[in-house]
């Protein structure tokens, strides 16, 4: 049997079963639309997510994308052809299960054949080939009271995979399941997409759940509210990683956090940002702004000690979100605090766990002169701005440097609001490292002869 860890990339260059081109939708005669211009594109072989806030629209998009309403603006495409009506090609499995309490699992099934020109026997061949490959084997004679959330939602399945969609709609299909039913129904799902043993080329998946999304998706689309819109498309991670709790994939799930708890924010800024951040390496060069350093997250030195003094009173670890409560701390502030921490190595961030790494409890358990030592020598290390900053300045015959200087430099790669935040935070940084000193009325930053590291690390 196939798994789908085996499963090649999705080609992402696959046809375009379904769009949606500048949809805007208002319902009845209010004045505010709750869909302003979406556009969106369902490729063939896709596993597509789309994740947002409760009352953004996504059931109001699912709905027009299936043609059973009409958009008030723009137009939706089947195969390039504009929809109008119902689209044949698309099933839709609800929440809600949507099951008729009088008729039995075998009927409720068959049900989505109605519309077909099968014959009756071949609806119920159909019927029944569905009910087995969902699960669903002898409880053909069931009602839906009878049954588990479970049951009834596997119910849900069979009457939408009965009629061989091309597309898969699914609307928070696990939501009122509990967890480990949810997570059950889910993987067969997964087994039976990625094994073929639907016809179905496309899924469409709405959640408000980041980790079904960052499961699931070859791509997740994140929507924001009033009206709903797209924010951002981030690519899906490759198969191998979309259930393992590796770094990855916590960084992805970590990323959408924070833009989801952040609706004024720029997400695909943020994105860029996290990126290049992550893994704290040099980023990769996009546009023609190649970058060289790494960014600096916006961290006050005070609150970066701080954190991890913090972190070593509360056992070493937390998570994120207790941390964003206890500390009483915006979740992107707080995120900017992991980030700066785990970039020097003084944390880990694992799975929305902040962990405090042995340097990290070092760090905590210094005097102030022996953190500062520490500081010095991880700050050396970690940071490529800094890094350059000292090692100018080691070779200036004067031992000074033009705050000027830096900026045009950082400007190459930053926008110049953030050139500054990057110097100001290096400045601090390097200060309380004691290996530069700044005069801001000369603009002069200068060497601490004292701490001069004479070989540096490249
Ligand atoms: N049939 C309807 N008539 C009027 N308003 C509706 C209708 N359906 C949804 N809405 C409103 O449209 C907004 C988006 O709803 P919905 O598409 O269900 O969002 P989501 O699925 O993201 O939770 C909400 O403010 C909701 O109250
Ligand atoms: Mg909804």
């Amino acid at each position: 049997m196939a798994t789908i860890t085996t499963l090649p990339a999705p080609s992402h260059a696959g046809e375009v079963l379904l769009a949606a081109e500048d949809v805007k939708k208002y319902y009845g005669d209010d004045r505010s639309p709750v869909l302003e211009m979406v556009t969106v594109e369902l490729r063939d072989g896709e596993f597509v997510a789309l994740l947002g806030p409760s009352g953004s629209g996504k059931s109001t998009l699912l709905r027009i994308l299936a043609g059973l309403m009409p958009p008030s603006e723009g137009r939706v495409l089947v195969h390039g052809e504009r929809l109008d009506g119902p689209n044949a090609q698309v099933a839709i499995v609800f929440q809600s299960f949507a099951l008729f309490p009088w008729l039995t699992v075998l009927d409720n099934v068959e049900l989505g054949l109605l519309a077909t020109d099968l014959s009756p026997a071949e609806r119920r061949a159909r019927a029944e080939q569905a009910i087995d490959m969902i699960g669903l084997a002898g409880y053909e004679e069931a009602f839906p009271k009878e049954l588990s959330g479970g049951m009834k939602q596997r119910v849900g399945f069979a009457r939408a995979l009965v009629v061989h969609p091309e597309i898969l709609f699914m609307d928070e299909p696990f939501s009122a399941l509990d967890v480990l039913t949810g997570e059950n129904l889910r993987q067969e799902l997964l087994d039976l997409w990625a094994e073929h043993s639907i016809p179905t080329r496309a899924v469409l998946i709405v959640t408000h759940n980041i980790e079904e999304a960052v499961a699931l998706a070859d791509r997740i689309l994140v929507f924001g509210a009033n009206p709903g819109h797209i924010r951002v498309e981030l690519k899906g991670l490759p198969q191998a990683d979309r259930r393992a709790k590796n770094s990855a994939h916590a960084q992805l799930v970590e990323t959408i956090y924070q833009i989801m708890t952040n609706p004024e924010l720029d997400a695909a800024e943020l994105v860029q940002q996290r990126s290049m951040t992550a893994r704290g390496t040099e980023p990769k060069t996009g546009g023609s702004r190649a970058r060289r350093y790494q960014t600096l997250p916006d961290v006050s030195i005070d609150d970066l000690t701080g954190f991890v003094q913090y972190l070593a009173t509360v056992g070493g670890r937390g998570n994120v979100h207790e941390l964003s409560r206890d500390l009483q701390m915006r979740a992107d502030d707080l995120m900017a605090l992991v980030e700066a921490t785990d970039l020097l190595g003084l944390v880990d961030l694992q799975n929305r766990h902040v962990l405090l790494t042995p340097v990290g409890q070092r760090f905590a358990d210094a005097d102030l002169d022996a953190e500062k030592a520490l500081f010095r020598q991880i700050a050396l290390e970690q940071i490529s701005l800094l890094r350059y900053v000292v090692r100018e300045l080691e070779t200036s015959p004067t031992h000074t440097l033009e705050a000027e200087r830096v900026l045009d430099d950082l400007e190459h790669s930053f926008s110049s609001e953030e050139a500054r935040r990057q110097f100001e935070t290096v400045i601090d940084w390097g200060r309380y490292a004691e290996l530069l000193s700044y005069d801001d009325s000369s603009g002069e930053l200068r060497l601490d002869e004292e701490h001069r590291v004479p070989e540096l690390p490249t």
